[in-house]
């Protein structure tokens, strides 16, 4: 196990490079099983879960190579249509391969992702929408047993916009006899990103960025390209590291218009906040007001940027909540917040956090991938000694390079064995 190790008080200076999403490279990554082919994907970031994917599409019996921060994927043979309880349980973002197994080989079986820390987060809806296509489903000891021959187009109506859901309908609809219709579908750039991708392949897909997207399925496609998105939420956290530490930081390679919801946000705390091409320039004050904020699908404020702000909200003047209306369970970073000294009360889904003069130095662990980025940025600025963030490998799955990045403007943290 690892931790890392972190002395506050440094108000971070310099530029920062954005990787690429992982979020878009994961279904993207799932989308090359779709045909064969050798498909070739550029700006991927080197993370545990893009390699968790990779793994997985490994296990089927496909190729990939590293070239830098491309990688390409052979998937001429397909031996398996399994994806195993070991690496789903690691990874709940493998039920992405649900979709491009049922279409390329007629069947899938694949674990069932449980629980985890910031929700139930079930998949009912993303079965219910293949079923609705024509697929077969049933759920035995844990696993997801599904069979079609051609899945056909259908009209899908999703109660909850979901990601991961729509992201499945699409790359099952590319191929499927006739036309799909997704409404109430995720918005989110990276469903755009998918979208793109698929359309190099040959799909035919229109409307994705809006809540209405339609897909015409076509009878064969070809091996795809892409360069991927930067992240957004990596950009977010790295605003609110400038932010926070009342520091001056420069973000380049991003898209701002993908974290409009948090420019905003923190214009209105008093944050100074410029915005150019492909670059978010942020300049901390030593007065931030307290701003209320409420998660919502993009493009509203993203449930994955909710515990870093919180961090900031914690050494603002005032008091404010902070609502979460995605995940029912994602406020576990505000006991360990609350070590740190923050004055944060949970009721239900609200979050009342009241602004302290300052943040104190504590051991703390990490509970999920953001939860372990909020810890960080009140590490760096807590006082009176060392922060120490256990079980940093939530943060390895999202972050990357983070360490480097941060140390190189100027923040004082390592990473140690326990
Ligand atoms: N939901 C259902 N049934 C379903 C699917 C979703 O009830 O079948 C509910 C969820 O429980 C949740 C809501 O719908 O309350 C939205 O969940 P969504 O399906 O959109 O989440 P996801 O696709 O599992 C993706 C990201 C998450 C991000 C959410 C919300 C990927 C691989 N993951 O998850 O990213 O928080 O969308 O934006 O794209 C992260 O990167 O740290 C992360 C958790």
């Amino acid at each position: 196990m690892e931790r890392l190790v972190i002395k506050g008080g440094v108000p971070l200076k310099g530029k920062v490079k954005i990787s690429g999403a992982k979020n878009a490279a994961l279904p993207c990554i799932a989308a090359t099983i779709l045909c064969p082919g050798r498909h070739v994907i550029s700006n991927v970031p080197r993370l545990r879960d893009v390699n968790t994917i990779l793994e997985m599409v490994g296990t089927l019996g496909c190729d990939f190579q590293w070239e830098g921060e491309t990688v390409s994927i052979n998937t001429d043979r397909l031996m398996s249509y399994e994806c195993p309880y070991e690496l789903v349980r690691t990874m709940r973002a493998s039920i992405l391969l649900l979709g491009p197994l049922l279409v390329r080989e007629g069947r899938a079986k694949i674990s069932l992702p449980g629980g985890c820390a910031i929700g139930a987060r079930p998949v009912n809806l993303h079965l219910k929408a293949l079923s609705q296509m024509g697929a077969q489903m049933h759920l035995d000891r844990g696993y997801i047993f599904a069979r079609a021959e051609r899945l056909k187009g259908a009209e899908i109506f999703f109660d909850i916009p979901t990601v991961t859901g729509t992201e499945n309908v699409m790359m099952a609809a590319v191929l499927a006899e006739g036309k799909t219709l997704i409404r109430n579908a995720a918005k989110e750039p990276e469903i755009v990103d998918l979208a793109r991708f698929l359309r190099s392949m040959g799909a035919q897909i229109s409307g994705d960025g809006t809540d209405t997207i339609v897909v015409e399925g076509v009878r064969e496609l070809r091996a795809g390209s892409i360069s991927i998105i930067p992240d957004r939420i990596e950009t977010g956290t790295y605003m609110l590291a400038g932010a926070i530490t009342q520091g001056e930081v420069e973000i380049y390679s991003c898209i701002p218009e993908h974290v409009n919801a948090l420019v905003e946000k923190l214009r209105e705390t008093g944050i100074e906040v410029s915005v150019g091409e492909e670059m978010i320039r942020v300049r901390g004050s030593n007065e931030i007001s307290a701003v209320d904020v409420i998660t919502m699908p993009y493009p509203g404020f993203p449930t994955d940027l909710q515990a870093q702000y919180m961090a900031l909200m914690s050494i603002a003047r005032g008091s404010c909540v902070i609502e979460e209306t995605i995940f029912e369970n994602r406020f576990i970073h505000v006991a360990e917040l609350q070590r740190m000294g923050a004055k944060i009360e949970v009721n239900g889904n609200k979050a009342y956090v009241r602004g302290q003069k300052r943040l104190l130095a504590a051991p703390v662990m990490a509970t999920d991938l953001r939860a372990s980025a909020s810890l960080i940025l009140a590490g760096l600025v807590a006082q009176g000694g060392y922060t120490e963030v256990h079980r940093i490998y939530h943060l390895d799955r999202g972050y990357e390079n983070i360490e480097k990045k941060l140390s190189d403007l100027g923040a004082i943290l390592w990473r140690e064995k326990v």
